[in-house]
């Protein structure tokens, strides 16, 4: 199998050099050219143009600006793309990566979309996630090769909607966090606790999170909401304590309020004994 990158700064250059060093046969083209000509001695044949690397490869990695600049280099091809498959791992919104696709497949190409979740360091690590979307036979025939650049990496879907969604995901996972602990401050500053007391105190709570993951793990996917240990009414009870002291004290309340709101909603329909996060199924059925 025959592989391209096309565009190496500083990822483009960690992706070649991770599939150079597992003994791939890599084309590489960069528009400056001389980040190219670093990779003859690594052993990549180098490529005077895009449709240079494109014509003798069969999966073309893009890793350059963005989308944007990815459709350009696309439309600028002379080269027929039928029967290969382009991977961009530039970024970019949805729409443009809407257009990559309906480029590539305009011109009968396979296509497959790359969301990388590393520094170039991380090139080439177990740990390391590239999400991808594409068809589930690129996905058959290719993600070896993803998975080679980043030992967790996984196909999420088959359209760009689906990284962005997981990319929204779980982006609010990590700023609910955050907000959480903004909102925390705030009450206990209002009630004259020192920062510093917040702050070394906050590690304690942070190891419970892990156990909400694990429940969360355990029932959303499962949707077995039954058998809870702490029952939904009894985080609706404790999170009205919350909301009273938030307002007692005058801190901003509205997310505790949106907690406490969509909890009691859940309650007053039935969810009462269920786990907490039987509030996926309520939220999506309102
Ligand atoms: N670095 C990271 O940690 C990281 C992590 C995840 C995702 N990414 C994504 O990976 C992509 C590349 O990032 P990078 O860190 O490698 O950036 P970089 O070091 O700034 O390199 C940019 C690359 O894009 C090329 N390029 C820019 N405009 C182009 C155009 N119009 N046509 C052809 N090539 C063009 C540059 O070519 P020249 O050398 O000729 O300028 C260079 O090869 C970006 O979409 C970035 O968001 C990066």
């Amino acid at each position: 199998m025959k592989l391209a990158v096309l565009g190496l700064g500083n990822m483009g250059s960690a992706l070649a050099h991770c599939l150079l060093k597992a003994g791939h046969d890599v084309s590489v083209w960069n528009r400056t050219s001389e980040k190219a000509e670093v990779f003859a001695e690594a052993g990549a044949t180098i490529c005077s143009s895009p449709d240079d690397a494109v014509a003798v490869s069969d999966f073309v990695i893009i890793c350059i600006k963005g989308h944007k600049e990815t459709v350009e280099l696309v439309n600028g091809l002379s080269v027929a793309l039928k029967g290969k498959t382009i991977c961009d791992m530039s970024t970019g919104d949805t729409s443009d990566a809407d257009r990559v696709v309906a480029i590539l497949e305009r011109q009968g190409a396979g296509y497959m979309l790359g969301m990388i979740n590393a520094y170039p360091s991380g090139i080439g690590g177990d740990e390391t996630t590239i999400l991808t979307v594409g068809s589930a036979g690129t996905w058959d025939r290719y993600g070896s090769i993803i998975k080679e650049l980043g030992g967790k990496s996984a196909r999420v879907g088959e359209k760009p909607a689906a990284l962005a969604a997981l990319f929204a995901g779980l982006f609010t996972v990590r700023q609910g966090f955050m907000f959480g602990m903004i909102y925390g401050a705030l009450v206990c500053q209002k009630a004259g606790i020192p920062m510093q007391v917040y702050a070394d105190q906050l590690p304690a709570t942070i190891k419970l999170v892990n156990d909400y993951h694990d429940l969360f793990a355990r029932t959303v996917p499962t949707e077995d909401y039954d058998n809870a240990e702490a029952s939904l009414k009894v985080y609706a009870l404790a999170q009205e304590d919350a909301l009273k002291t938030f307002q007692s004290v005058n801190a901003p309340a509205e997310f505790i309020r949106l907690m406490h709101d969509r909890t009691r909603a859940a309650w007053n329909e039935g969810y009462g004994d269920k786990q907490l996060t039987s509030l996926v199924q309520h939220m999506a059925d309102t």
